[in-house]
This record gives C-alpha cells, structure tokens and sequence, in this order.
C-alpha cells in the first residue's frame, strides 16, 4: 500500500526537510523512510506512539459504525508556494514518510520542519466492503490551516481553520474495487507577513510565552460508510430537569424523520421523534444529573431515514443567578465555585497532537485528583476526544476561541507604528470560525463557557466587537455562559468581570491595580489567570533550546526551590481563600498545568516526569476554596455537592 522505497540510495538530497523544489525528478526519488526524529525533550509516551497513531474513533458523539482509520504513515514534501497548487503531483511518491497525524514541526512526525508553510501530504486506502454500496465520506478532525483535497487527481474539497473538523462525500470519486489515492495540499502562514489568523501561542519565531507553530494534519483522518442523505451534524442539550434538546442535520434533505433514543446503560429511558433541521424537544423522567462530582452520561441513538448514528449526552444546566447579594454562575441551580488550571494543551513531542489518548487523559486525571473541577481550555481547540475525557471524568471547560496574533506594533510604509490587528475580512473570517467553534463543540456536556477574546490579542478595539459577538455566541448557544474578554480590556461584555493578575490573585475585589481594574458586581467576579509561579528545573526535564533556555528569565517569579515553590503556591491560594470570603470571586484559573518551552511555571514539567505539587498542601489548599464558597454563599449544600 505504501509507496516508499527503503532504499538508502538518493537520500542524501532530503537530508533537510525543508527542501521544496529541489526534487530530482520523480523516476529516481526515493522517500525518507519514518522514525520519530528526537524532540528537544520527550515524554513518557513519545516511544509508545508507534505507526497506528490515535486509532480511537475520533468523534464521540456522531458515531457510525463502517468506518476506517487512514491515520499512520503518508508521505509528505515541501511545496514553494501557492502556485504549487497548479500542478499537484499526482501518482508520485513524496519525498518523506510522515505520521499522520502530527504536526510537521513536532519530533513524532518523524519530519521536524520549521517553517512549513505550504506542504503536500498523500496515502492511498481501499474502501472496506461493510461500506456496501453507502456514499463514502471522508472526515479530517483539524488541518492547520487551510486544506485542498484531491482524491484520484480530482479536487474533493477545500476547508480553512486550523482547528475544526470537516467532511467530504468522495462517493463520486473513489474506486470501491482498487486503491485510492488521497492527496492533500496544506498553506499554514501562521503568522507570516499580513497574516492575522486565529493561531493561539503558535508564532512562526517562537519567543517565551509564544510557541513552536504546528502545522499540516495534526488530528484523525478517517472515511465512513454512510446514505446519501446522512446526518451531518447532532446539536445535543440536556438540561437539570431531563428535558432534551435536538437538532439533527442532514445532507440532503431538509424534513427529513428523526427517531431519537436515550440509553441509560442498555435500558431505553426516553425517546421522540421529529425532522431533521429542526430543532425538537422531549422530557426523560428521573434522570440522574450530570456534575463533576457525578459526571452521568447517557448514550444516544440517532436515526434518520436510514442512517443510525451513536452520541451521548448529560443532564445539567448552566445559568448564573444573585445569591445572598452577589452574582453567582450556576450549574444546576446551585452556586459552583469553579477551580482549575490554564491548559494549553501542548506536547514536547507532539505539539498539538497529544502522544496518545493515555497522555491527554493522564493530565486530566492529575488535575481531578487534585480536586480541581475545571480546565480553561486556552487559544486552543482540542481534538474531540478531549472533550470526551472531560464529559467522563466530570471537569468543567472554559473553552477559548484561539485568538489572532497579538497586539504588536508594526512600522508602515511611512514608518508610522500600528497595531496589527484584523482588518474587516479577517475579522469576518475570525467571527466565521467562532462560530464554527460553538457549534462543532457545543453538545458536549463539560463545556460551561465561551471565552471569545484573551488579553486583548486580536481584539479590535474600535467599537467594541465583543459586544456584537456575546450576542452571536449566545444565539448559537443560550445554554451556556460567555466569558467575553478574558483579562484586560474589558468594557463590561458578556457573563463575567474577569480579570487576570500575576502572581497574586485579584478576584472580584474592588482593587484597581493596573492592568486589573476594580471588579464590576453586575458580572460574575472571575480570576481567568493568576499564579504562574516559576521555578527552574534541570536539562533533562527542560525545552532544550538555546533560545527558550535564554528567556526563562522574563518571568515575574522564580522560586529557587520546590519547598519555596510550594510555600509560595499556599501563600496564594490563601490570598484567594480570603478574597472569596470577603469579596465577590466565584472561580479561578490557576496558570498552568505544564511547562510550555520557555515557561517553566507548571504543576508538571513539560515532559510531564516531575510534578511540583507537594499532593497533599494543594489538595487541602483546593478544598479550603470550596469550603470557603460555601461559607460565603451561606450554603452547607454546596459543600456537599462538590
Ligand atoms: C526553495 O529552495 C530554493 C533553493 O534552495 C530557495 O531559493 C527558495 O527560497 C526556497 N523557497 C522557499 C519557499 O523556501
Ligand atoms: C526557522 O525559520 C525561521 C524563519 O525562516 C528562522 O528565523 C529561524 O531561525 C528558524 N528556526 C530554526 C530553529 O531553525
Ligand atoms: C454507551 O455505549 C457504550 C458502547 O457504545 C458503552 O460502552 C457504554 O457503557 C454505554 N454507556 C451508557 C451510559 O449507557
Ligand atoms: C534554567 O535551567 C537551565 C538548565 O535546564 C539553565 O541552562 C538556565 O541557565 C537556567 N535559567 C535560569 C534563569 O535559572
Ligand atoms: C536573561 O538571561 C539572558 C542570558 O541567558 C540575558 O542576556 C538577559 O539579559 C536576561 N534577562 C533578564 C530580564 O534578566
């Protein structure tokens, strides 16, 4: 099935990844055979990740049963540029093997690129025969940043968004009886010249709080068997008293009959029937709620014309309510106090591509048992499994949108300097990818809010978009809370008065200490950063690079060893204890769960082998936030449910 060659001959010229068009010609290439390139630090995982990468399938709640993993070995090369796509090389071999999925940067992919802006990837599959004679779909989880797909030298689809999932029918050009080949050409400028696109921390030339890009196929690439007329997309709610909330999409045929069924284990406790494209209700009795303490699920059975798909869903309700004078954010009914860490979901050796599902699960679980109820997922979108994880183990999400690059100044032509912020199409396209955000992810239980803008980066500052954009999001979404601007410029938006403040918290306390301003009492008082203690560890457990290495220092905090590191995190997390006994602060968000590169201020290193924690302090440290929030509610109740 594959085409490389493991000859040895020829592989001079590849020695750099980042040929492009210096390829002899095609009868005498030979491909770089696959091995995972050494990472500047590894992690448990990194030799464990074999040739058959992720082969979960990949999207929980729109689940078919034909189906077929195409991750594994492809083959990838350079391309110079968008012209490339005037002639795509077709039936040839390219010139290295690559892990699919990966990011071309990162040491599992076996290539270890920089500066990978436009790329080729190509496999060749068969249909499998329990596909019959059903349309044939192939699905991508996320291609960084915009994706040309060829399948059998004809163009199948194009997609843009480096964090979201798409599908083509390629029932029309696949052969169901011999192999196919599958060819996919990848622009990923990340923050190139003009660019202003949603990148998160990826930047081009990393630097301290900014990271090594990634770019190309970093999530599952399968094909499933499905009818013509098929359900697209599943919009899923269900709320504290059992009421659910559906919307099946379909291809094809707008009014299509829908038959919903939920399960709790084999039993079948509700069930109703609409039409697709519509959004219908019905009622389970007695369900049992859905919370961290308790994350119940209930599998799902969705059936449309003749394709059967499989999801699942849980009982609770979000919503924010004046408790005892101040402002409170809810889930089911009661006052939650949220607590947990900004994850950033990245991985010495994968990047954004965690190892494998063990890895993402394991900070999860490290999280949970420390007692934290929530992540703040930030500028990042994370494969669906993810959210999975989070709906089974019972951690809340504050999802961000992934923002555009930075403010950062620029000097135009007239050597004036400028913000470089997006322009009206990239804000157009930014708004556009929000909403893909929202509605690819918003029928997973765990989610408790939108968080639209962090820190001002790519914020347009002019008449106030965020505004606009609550009202958008809310629109797609009136099941959740939205944090609109996380940390600094703030003109009153959204759901919540969220502030970031290093190293000390300020949350919900009438302090104006810049750049954090006084709490604002008709929102929900957030911390959405605080901590972000350092402490510097040895070259094994670094980011072995020069240039990281060298900017640990701008930092506002390094503690010189754990026992100080540890004092310090009490010291805090008591500041935070008082200001929720005296003030207005319902969550806070811990920074971070890992080292990133540069950053060296995780509750693990980032190869994950060392855990700062003294267990047990943070542990008491974490429930006494709790106990706090209830004394301050008024509420035993509380205590209890978390
Ligand atoms: C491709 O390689 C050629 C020759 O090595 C070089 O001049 C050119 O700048 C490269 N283009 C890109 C986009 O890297
Ligand atoms: C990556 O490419 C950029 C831009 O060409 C260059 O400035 C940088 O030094 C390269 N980094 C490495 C690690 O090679
Ligand atoms: C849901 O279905 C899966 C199999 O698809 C099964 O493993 C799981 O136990 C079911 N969960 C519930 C809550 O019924
Ligand atoms: C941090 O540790 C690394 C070794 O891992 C060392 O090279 C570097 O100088 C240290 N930096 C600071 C600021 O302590
Ligand atoms: C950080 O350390 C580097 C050398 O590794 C030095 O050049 C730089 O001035 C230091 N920066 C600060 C803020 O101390």
């Amino acid at each position: 099935m594959r085409l490389s060659g493991l000859s040895l001959l020829g592989l001079a010229s590849y020695a750099l990844a980042t040929d492009n068009t210096s390829l002899p010609p095609n009868e005498i290439r030979q491909v770089t055979p696959y091995a995972v390139k050494k990472p500047p630090l590894t992690t448990p995982w990194t030799n464990k990740v074999g040739t058959n990468p992720w082969p979960e399938y990949p999207r929980p709640q729109l689940k078919r049963s034909a189906w077929k993993n195409l991750n594994g070995i492809w083959q990838y090369q350079n391309a110079a540029d968008l012209d490339a796509l005037a002639s795509p090389p077709f039936g040839q071999p390219l010139a290295h093997e690559v892990l699919v999925p990966s990011c071309l940067e990162s040491g599992l992919s076996g290539i270890q690129a920089n500066h990978t802006l436009y790329s080729w990837f190509t496999t060749r599959f068969t249909i499998p025969e329990s596909f019959d004679d059903q349309n044939v779909l192939l699905h991508f989880g996320a291609v960084d940043y915009e994706a040309t797909v060829f399948v059998n030298g004809q163009k199948a689809g194009f997609h843009r968004g480096g964090y979201f999932h798409f599908e083509v029918d390629i029932t029309e050009l696949v052969d169901v009886d011999d192999e196919n080949e599958l060819l996919v050409f990848v622009h990923d400028p990340t923050d190139d010249g003009d660019h202003v696109i949603p990148i998160g921390k990826q930047r081009l030339i990393p630097a301290h709080i900014f990271y090594t890009p990634c770019s190309g196929i970093w999530q599952s690439v399968w094909v499933e068997a499905a009818p013509a007329n098929h359900i697209t997309r599943l919009d899923l709610d269900g709320n504290m008293d059992g009421d659910v909330t559906v919307t099946v999409h379909s291809a094809t045929d707008e009014g299509a009959p829908v038959k919903v069924k939920v399960y709790d284990g084999d039993k079948e406790v509700g069930s109703a029937e609409g039409t697709s494209d519509e959004s219908f209700q019905f009622r389970v009795d007695n369900v049992q709620r859905w919370s961290p303490n308790a994350p119940k699920l209930y599998n799902v059975t969705v059936t449309m014309d003749d394709d059967e798909v499989h999801s699942y869903t849980g009982f609770r309700t979000i919503s924010k309510s004046m408790r005892s004078g101040v402002l409170r954010p809810q889930l089911n009914g009661d006052f939650i106090f949220m607590f947990g860490t900004l994850d950033q979901g990245y991985w010495p050796d994968g990047l954004y591509t965690p190892p494998n599902q063990d890895a993402m699960v394991y900070d999860l679980k490290f999280l949970k048992g420390l007692g934290m109820n929530m992540v703040r997922k930030h500028i990042k979108v994370e494969p669906a499994l993810f959210y999975r994880a989070c709906d089974e183990l019972g951690l809340l999400v504050f999802q961000d949108m992934p923002s555009p690059r930075p403010l950062q100044t620029q000097k135009d032509a007239h050597g004036v300097t400028r913000d470089i912020l997006p322009n009206e199409e990239q804000q157009e396209e930014f708004v556009r990818q929000l909403e893909l955000l929202v509605n690819q992810f918003k029928s997973y239980p765990s989610i408790v809010a939108w968080v639209i803008y962090n820190e001002g980066w790519g914020q347009i500052t002019k008449d106030y978009p965020e505004f606009a954009l609550t009202d958008r999001v809310k629109e797609l979404d009136p099941t959740r809370l939205v944090d609109s601007t996380s940390g600094w410029i703030d003109h009153r938006a959204g759901d919540f008065s969220d502030n970031h403040h290093y190293a000390n918290p300020q949350c919900g306390t009438p302090i104006y200490s810049l750049p954090s301003r006084p709490h604002d009492s008709s929102r929900i008082g957030f911390q959405g950063e605080f901590g972000g203690l350092g402490h510097n560890v040895s070259i094994e457990h670094s980011w072995n690079v020069q240039q990281s290495i060298n900017q640990i220092n701008e930092t506002y905090e390094l503690d010189a060893t754990l026992e100080v590191w540890n004092d310090r995190s009490h010291l805090l997390l008591t500041e935070l204890k008082d200001q929720i006994l005296k003030y207005e602060c319902s969550g806070a968000v811990w920074t971070q769960t890992t080292d990133v590169e540069g950053e060296v201020n995780g509750l693990m290193t980032y190869d994950r082998r060392l855990k700062r924690v003294d267990e047990q302090q943070w542990k008491d440290d974490i429930q006494a936030l709790y106990d706090a929030a209830a004394e301050r509610a008024g509420s035993t109740e509380m205590k209890r449910q978390l």
